[in-house]
């Protein structure tokens, strides 16, 4: 379905983690002192068989703002998609966001995933409404509440629109929307129009302008691979990735995605390994079909002339964050 266009002039809207923290740049100092970024990322969270499993989660993920050590307390969560079910419609948002997400004390960004374009024949709204009021507020009068909130004091995510890039230190994330079907993906053809695809260049683009060292990362919903499960993989989605990242040689340490509960994440894509031009980097990231918990995974932010080194994997600890180390 189509979607609005991002705020914002030029082919790559933009948005860094200093903005979404109100221009405290001494949070941000903080980060880059300490050398060390660690998020969440999960997906397909949103839930219409009651809060228990979905409180689970969100209870683990807040428990890792108690960590001792500071360096491991996440800093903001991504949401690869499916923030709620069954349509993405606002009546949806309190019980399935903002609720279980009130104790959660950094800011919650997110990709859309099927289920929030989606809208029920019977509904009288639009594709994207809620989640473009509830995650793509324009902050130009300020941060804002909205009245799916609820009265919780959480306020709107002001990400540019639908796909766009997020700027955090060690890491930057290309964030796309692969639209509502079931399956496969899609980020561009003739009736949505290609201005991913052409997102995708001038961010890639700059990446290699700026000779950019951190962790360069994709985040959609539809996942490139998916084998097994319900899902089948987005090849044509992928393939129309791939070539722009052979166009410009530039390649993503980690592509993050949701939609299966097999298949979270993949290095690199058909041809590839990790590619950046000036860095490397590592990572792995399992998930557990029956809690639907991310993995854990590691990148590591090296200069191009230090060797890989060995990528911290386990099977299942219901760990979700995501650390990106200067090293
Ligand atoms: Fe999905």
């Amino acid at each position: 379905m189509p979607f609005p266009r991002p705020r914002g002039a030029g082919a790559e809207p933009r948005l860094a983690l200093s903005d979404v923290f109100g221009g405290n740049t001494g949070a941000i100092n903080v980060i880059e002192r300490q050398g060390q970024i660690v998020f969440h990322a999960t997906g397909d969270c949103g839930s219409t068989r009651g809060p228990k499993t979905q409180n689970e989660v969100t209870d683990k993920m807040i428990g890792d703002f108690t960590e001792s050590d500071a360096r491991e307390v996440p800093q903001f969560a991504l949401l690869l998609g499916d923030i709620v079910y069954s349509f993405g419609e606002p009546e949806f948002y309190y019980d399935q966001f903002y609720e279980p997400y009130r104790n959660y004390y950094a800011p919650v960004l997110a990709a859309a995933g099927n289920h929030d374009g989606m809208i029920s024949p019977l509904a009288h709204a639009t594709s994207l409404e809620a989640y473009l009021r509830n995650f793509c507020s324009d902050p130009g009068g300020g941060f804002t509440v909205t009245p799916e909130a609820g009265g919780l004091s959480r306020t709107a995510q002001i990400q540019p629109g639908v796909f766009f890039t997020f700027d955090a230190p060690f890491c930057r994330v290309l964030v796309f929307y692969s639209n509502t079907l079931e399956d496969p993906g899609v980020i561009a053809n003739d009736t949505i129009g290609h201005g991913q695809i052409d997102f995708l260049r001038a961010a890639l683009q700059r990446v290699k302008r700026e000779s950019y060292t951190g962790a360069l990362l994709f985040a959609h919903h539809h996942p490139p691979y998916a084998i097994g499960g319900q899902h089948s993989s987005s090849t044509e989605m992928r393939q129309q990735m791939d070539a722009v990242c052979a166009e410009t040689g530039i390649w993503p340490h980690a592509v993050l995605a949701g939609h299966g509960t097999r298949t979270s994440a993949s290095l690199g894509s058909d041809r590839t390994g990790p590619k950046s031009p000036t860095s490397s980097a590592a990572m792995a990231v399992t998930t557990c079909k029956n809690c639907m918990l991310k993995e854990a995974s590691r990148y590591g932010r090296r200069k191009s002339s230090i060797p890989e080194q060995p990528t911290r994997t386990r099977s299942c600890s219901n760990d979700m964050t995501t650390r990106i180390t200067d090293t």
